[in-house]
């Protein structure tokens, strides 16, 4: 997928004393109070903004926070507690501008942020007016925001219609050479983690997966119904049995290139879902009637390991277990531990992932960390991310 860099705009000096509108990922957690819980996605927007700094442009960064009603601005939508952050990153003041649409003062080497692009009427539908009106504030438009790559808005999609220059920012172009290397050019063999509590809610991405991938690594409720499909009983265990039929399907399409879907050969049970309750290991021909499997047994997260420590390349999305209780964490640790111990290039993304991830502290060993939740599912999916598309399309003139 060919596009226009930012840091090939800067590097032809192009950006000097231009006005460059930056749309970012800002889209944080906040507590009730308002405060940033986690800044991962502010941090990782800096080096766009500090390029486009450096470059002498004046700079306007725009961003969504949640999902406010267009047109009808309340405070707890500001991008504020975001600017204060950005501003103590960046080592200086963060303004933040409202009601920008129509026109923003900024001076080279100034830097606004232009307050939640989602409050703006015809936002999420893309609508030409805006992004028109919003194409005209800049010389160039930078989309840095891989989260939110996966929506077709007016400041990831319109904007890049009508802007003069169209192009990615350093973390898109990050993202999508990291998703290039590990999917489209990956190094043999491929192995991919695809868990969590439903075969339903990532159907799409296994079977996406399946025509690609030479071990695909199915855990949590997920793992059930590959269970199930296996003719293995589950208790009474999460799973959905009317896609036991789609699971059989996954299985037999690996199973006809080649390759392969472990399925757990030992589980952990307990008798309910609670974080004090007694773990059985054992065998998974024998999970009882009242069973519930919380994690796969250490047996087989001892082979996925070694099968993880085999692989070129590692895509890792969700937990195998209930690793939030330390009864049932030990195949999520084990498979967190072998992704970190591995020479293969891994890619991992999804928010449980990144809590797993941070858990067990590999996060300096994982390849690549995607800041995209939905954007990333969808790139597993095989769909073509549109605001990729757009800046595809402007590349190609
Ligand atoms: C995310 O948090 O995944 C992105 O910021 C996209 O947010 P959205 O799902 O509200 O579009």
């Amino acid at each position: 997928m060919k596009v226009l860099r930012f840091s090939d705009v800067v590097a032809s000096g192009f950006a000097a004393g231009k006005r460059v509108f930056i749309r970012a990922d800002l889209n944080v957690p906040q507590d009730d109070s308002g405060a940033i819980t986690e800044d991962t996605r502010i941090r990782a927007s800096v080096p766009c903004i500090q390029m486009a700094l450096d470059a002498g442009a004046a700079v306007m960064v725009t961003s969504h926070l949640g999902r406010p009603t267009e047109g009808d601005f309340k405070p707890e939508d500001s991008l504020a507690p975001v600017a204060k952050r950005l501003g103590e990153l960046l080592g200086r003041e963060v303004p933040v501008i409202a009601n920008w649409v129509d026109g923003v003062t900024v001076a080279p080497g100034q830097l606004v942020l232009l307050e939640n692009c989602r409050v703006n009427k015809g936002e999420k539908k893309n609508n030409e007016d805006l992004a028109k009106k919003m194409a005209a504030l800049c010389d160039i438009f930078v989309n840095d925001a891989f989260g939110t790559a996966h929506r077709a808005e007016g400041t990831t999609y319109g904007i890049a219609q009508f802007a003069p220059i169209a192009c990615a920012g350093p973390l898109l172009a990050t993202e999508i050479d990291a998703i290039t290397k590990a999917l489209a050019h990956p190094k043999r063999p491929l192995v991919a983690i695809v868990a969590g509590s439903k075969v339903s809610t990532k159907l799409t991405i296994l079977k996406s997966l399946s025509a690609n991938v030479d071990q695909l690594i199915v855990g949590g409720g997920i793992a059930n119904t590959f269970m199930l499909a296996a003719g293995l009983k589950i208790g009474k265990s999460l799973a959905e049995a009317d896609l036991v039929g789609e699971a059989k399907a996954v299985i037999e399409a690996m199973k006809a290139r080649g390759a392969d879907v472990p399925i757990p050969t030992d589980v952990v049970t307990a008798k309910e879902f609670k974080a004090d309750a007694k773990a059985e290991i054992k065998a998974a021909t024998d999970v009882a009637d009242d069973d519930l499997i919380l994690d796969i047994g250490p047996e087989t997260a001892k082979r996925l390991a070694a099968q993880l420590m085999k692989a070129g390349t590692i895509v890792w999305n969700g937990p195998v277990g209930v690793f939030e209780f330390a009864a049932f964490e030990n195949g999520t640790k084990v498979i967190a531990q072998a992704i970190a111990q591995s020479d293969a290039f891994s890619i991992a993304g999804g928010g449980d992932t990144l809590a797993a991830i941070a858990k067990y502290g590999i996060e300096k060993d994982v390849g690549y960390i995607s800041t995209g939740g939905g954007a990333f599912l969808e790139v597993l999916e095989g769909k073509t991310l549109p605001a990729l598309e757009i800046l595809t399309k402007r590349a190609a003139g």
